[in-house]
């Protein structure tokens, strides 16, 4: 069961559009990469929100029907920052809206052929996905260091908020798919297909956005990048040990008891709140 429960907030960052391909330790190889993900979040994030719409008449519980309506209302705000985010992105980088295009083609087209527990099963992997990420970057303050402090603070908010939420759609789908070996395979099966199909979109479109900037070959850069995101913080490669915990049959995640990170909320409000 969900160890704490959301809260939707309506906050806007406000985003200096001059700082999108610099605004994380002044480099685009850095930044991009973020900014890579981000392309991806209003779209998958609205095939999140209808994943589990479709189930919310199954949830009995008072609690986690509560806990849906928190998760929908927090997804619609994130989607809607990011979307701010990536027109500064898309203004700066045209190439980026293809990128947006075809994600947005691609989710369509799943939440049409596929069916909808097969959808539910994409959306507990790749909240999974993110809970992993938002707890690399809550409990590592390095990675949001030296960054351009609204851009940081948006990141922060989405990442607290992913970790507020990480069970409500698990809930769901334990709640209408129980614990059998069905449910299993399924839940197994489509962490595997969704973190291929996710980084094999990621990292074509991270180059993507760079080859556009003139930085393919910037190799000054990509050792920026190798340190931020591999060898300093050991970011990337520490995602591998959370992500395997997911095929433990009686997985939950709030077995990994991060909510100490969720201090930094109160902070984060305050800025928010000088900036709109
Ligand atoms: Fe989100
Ligand atoms: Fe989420």
């Amino acid at each position: 069961m969900n160890a704490v429960m959301p809260v939707r907030r309506d906050v806007k960052f406000h985003l200096p559009a001059e700082h999108v391909g610099t605004w994380l330790q002044g480099s685009p190889h850095v930044a991009h990469l973020a900014n890579t993900f981000s392309l991806f979040l209003p779209t998958g994030e609205r095939f999140f929100i209808e994943a589990v719409r479709t189930y919310r008449d199954r949830v009995d519980d008072p609690e986690l029907k509560t806990a849906v309506n928190a998760f929908i209302g927090q997804e619609a705000m994130h989607g809607r920052e990011h979307r701010a985010l990536n027109q500064v992105l898309v203004e700066a980088v045209p190439a980026a809206a293809g990128i947006e295009r075809f994600v947005g083609g691609l989710l369509a087209r799943l939440q049409k052929w596929l069916p909808r527990s097969y959808r539910l099963s994409a959306t507990i992997a790749l909240e999974h996905f993110t809970a992993i990420l938002a707890d690399g970057v809550l409990s590592d303050p390095r990675l949001l260091a030296d960054a351009e402090p609204r851009f940081a603070a948006m990141w922060r908010w989405h990442a607290l908020e992913e970790t507020e939420h990480k069970a409500v759609a698990f809930d769901v789908w334990t709640a209408v798919m129980g614990r059998g070996p069905r449910a299993y395979v399924m839940r197994c099966g489509g962490l595997l297909i969704a973190t291929v199909i996710f980084w094999g979109i990621a990292i074509p479109s991270y180059l993507r956005i760079l080859n556009a900037e003139g930085r393919l070959f910037d190799r000054a850069g990509w050792r920026m990048a190798k340190r931020h995101w591999w060898t300093e913080t050991r970011f990337l490669p520490n995602l591998w040990k959370p992500w395997a915990a997911y095929f433990r049959p009686n997985f939950h995640p709030w077995d990994h008891d991060n909510r100490e990170v969720l201090h930094q909320m109160d902070g984060l409000m305050a800025d928010a709140q000088a900036w709109s």
